[in-house]
């Protein structure tokens, strides 16, 4: 939800802030503008994709400044106030300075009142603009820019992490922010700060996080570049972190898309992930949250998105392995519902990024509320990563592109590994049982999904026969149910085909009005106990006109097969494995379903990766 990036260095600053911005796109993507801290502020920004920027700034839109200057801030945009417009594009300048913002101020109408009965004329119809001319009229009183920047996020409602250039100071760059990510990084050869991980990593993969309302300074005018950190009481030195990601993972390496690349990436996630889980065969999570789950009443699992959907899959586990009640929530809807919140039923929050607002407010919902917290997050380091209890991490790698699948893969899977232990500590399980299932989901899980990856000739012909289609349907009972829901939900984002998933038992309630002469409906069978339901649900379909897909097992393919169009078998039946192959499979036919209509599979229409707005 817009990406933020800057460099004072050494070397000339328009190809970093380029690359940077080109690494945050899946943050935002409708405008991009960048401000260069040189001789003068010069400021460029362009409504459309970032090559519609770089094509100005090579064309000369910035003067001498393109070759020259070793100092910038830019922006990637998702539009919140004002349309994709050059105008609405960041940077916001004045004279004296130039700013970036993600986030939203919520006061903005506000403080554009006050500021334009100063005298200030505003060009934009942005929430950021008024942040802007506030700093600005700050300044002009007193051009000390750590004491502006605080004075003004004094005044600043909302959510932001914003980064600023001054006219007078062409060395530095001013950030600060509040409930949005920033990080920053020094080397010998500049200093940068960036909204995420991937804009940093050709660069460094060590970086610092700076906590809330500190003002963060990145200066090359000393001996050598360097990054502090100011809080209300004077300097304050954080310690490093280090990611373990490289900058080949955080490209394309020769794939079409991020998301082929990245379905291909899950089975050594689930690995990488589990592995560090287990000791002699059994999971050990060394956590005070298991022995909190095991003692718990029930559990809470909060997310959004697809990461809501691995959520559902995981109460599959808790619920059948250790007999234990979940729900499982929307973060946007649990935060203001005045959820009944007690202190034996701890939340457990999932997140690819860490920094999903939605989240990050529930999370502090709970915390506020004195509930066992606990977070499952694939960035370490993130804000839901550093407030919760207790964290354990998936080891996905960064994941770029828009429709999040190997995230999805290896919460899954370390749901499972967290039910087989629950259940084990519970005694729903005995010891040699537990060893058994941690052993199919570290050792044959992966194997599974590479295996399922190969049929991937299968679903490109599931694939072009989905393509033409405009309404698509996807069912499923229990898990399987859980898993059409993701499926259902990649395929309209990526393809825009309306998609939408039903409980299998549920079709002939009403939906199976909607089911015509050919409409495609994907049905995932991968559960024994209901592959005949399943199979009556699908036949119901065809004597409609209905085009049947099943993606089935061995276990089930014998009920479920014959009452089918089409049939793609899974290379495992265990219940506990077999729904993560289905999803993969879903998100695989999702893809080849975009890639066929043309679509921009990793960048789809108005979406962002990193929802850091509520
Ligand atoms: C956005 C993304 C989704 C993602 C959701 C939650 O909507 O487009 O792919 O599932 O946010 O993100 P998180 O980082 O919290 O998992």
């Amino acid at each position: 939800m817009c990406g933020i990036i800057g460099y004072t260095g050494t070397k000339p600053v328009c190809p970093i802030l380029i690359n940077g911005l080109r690494a945050l796109e899946y943050r935002g993507y409708d405008s991009a503008g960048v401000a260069l801290s040189g001789r003068a502020l010069t400021t460029v920004k362009r409504a459309g994709r970032i090559s519609v920027l770089e094509e100005a700034l090579a064309a000369g839109a910035a003067g001498e400044e393109y070759q020259g200057a070793t100092c910038g801030i830019a922006h990637t945009r998702w539009a919140t106030h004002g349309a994709p417009t050059d105008a609405n594009a960041h940077p916001h300048a004045t004279d004296r300075l130039a700013l970036v913002h993600n986030g939203i101020i919520e006061n903005d109408r506000v403080l554009r009142s006050e500021l334009e009965a100063a005298g200030y004329v505003f060009n934009s119809e942005t929430d950021t603009e008024a942040a802007a001319k506030l700093i600005d009229s700050i300044y002009a009183q007193n051009p000390d820019p750590i004491a502006a920047l605080r004075a003004a996020t004094e005044r600043l409602e909302g959510a932001y992490a914003l980064a600023v250039v001054f006219a007078d100071r062409p060395k530095q760059i001013y950030a600060i922010r509040r409930d949005n990510p920033l990080i920053a990084a020094a080397t010998a050869e500049g200093a940068f700060l960036a909204s995420d991980i991937p804009a940093l990593l050709p660069h460094t993969c060590d970086y610092y996080r700076p906590d809330e309302d500190e003002v963060v300074v990145l200066d090359t005018e000393g001996a050598a570049p360097s990054v502090r950190f100011f809080g209300r009481d004077g300097e304050i030195n954080h310690p490093v972190c280090t990611v373990d990601w490289n900058v080949e993972q955080a490209e394309r390496g020769g794939y079409d898309h991020f998301m082929r690349k990245e379905l291909g990436e899950g089975p050594d996630g689930v690995r990488r992930t589990l592995t560090p889980l287990v000791h002699d065969g059994l999971p050990l999570f060394n956590l005070p949250l298991l022995d909190r789950l095991c003692d718990m009443r029930s559990l809470r699992i909060v997310a959004c998105g697809t990461a809501m959907h691995a959520g559902l899959m995981g109460r599959y586990y808790l619920e059948r392995l250790a007999r234990m009640p979940v729900t499982v929530e929307i973060a946007s809807e649990f935060r203001y519902r005045s959820p009944i919140l007690s202190a034996d039923e701890p939340i457990l929050l999932l997140s690819q990024s860490g920094e999903t607002a939605d989240t990050l407010a529930a999370l502090r919902l709970a915390r506020a509320n004195g509930i066992p917290t606990a977070a499952i997050v694939n960035v370490i380091g993130s804000s839901v990563a550093r407030e919760a209890d207790a964290v354990l991490a998936t080891h996905a790698g960064p994941e770029i592109a828009v429709a999040s699948t190997k995230a999805y893969t290896t919460q899954a899977a370390m749901m499972a590994l967290l039910a087989v232990a629950t259940a084990w500590h519970r005694g729903y399980l005995t010891e040699d049982q537990a060893r058994e299932m941690t052993a199919a989901l570290t050792d044959r899980l992966p194997v599974a999904l590479e295996q399922t990856i190969a049929l991937e000739d299968q679903m490109i012909e599931q694939a072009e026969r989905l393509a033409p289609a405009q309404h698509a349907f996807y069912i499923g009972r229990g898990p399987d149910y859980d898993g059409s829901v993701e499926g259902a939900l990649k395929l309209k984002e990526i393809s825009y085909i309306h998609s939408e998933a039903y409980a299998a038992g549920e079709l002939k309630h009403g939906t199976i009005s909607l089911i015509t002469e050919g409409t495609p409906v994907v049905a995932l069978s991968t559960d024994t106990t209901t592959a005949a339901k399943m199979a009556s649900n699908m036949r119901e379909v065809r004597a409609r006109g209905g085009y049947v897909l099943v993606i089935c097992t061995e276990a089930t393919k014998g009920e479920v097969a014959s009452c089918a169009d089409a049939c793609i078998v899974l290379p495992e039946s265990d219940p506990i494995l077999a729904p993560i192959c289905g999803v993969l499979t879903e998100h695989m036919i999702a893809y080849h379903t975009a890639r066929v209509l043309g679509c921009d599979i990793d960048k789809p229409r108005n979406l962002a990766k990193s929802v850091t707005v509520e």
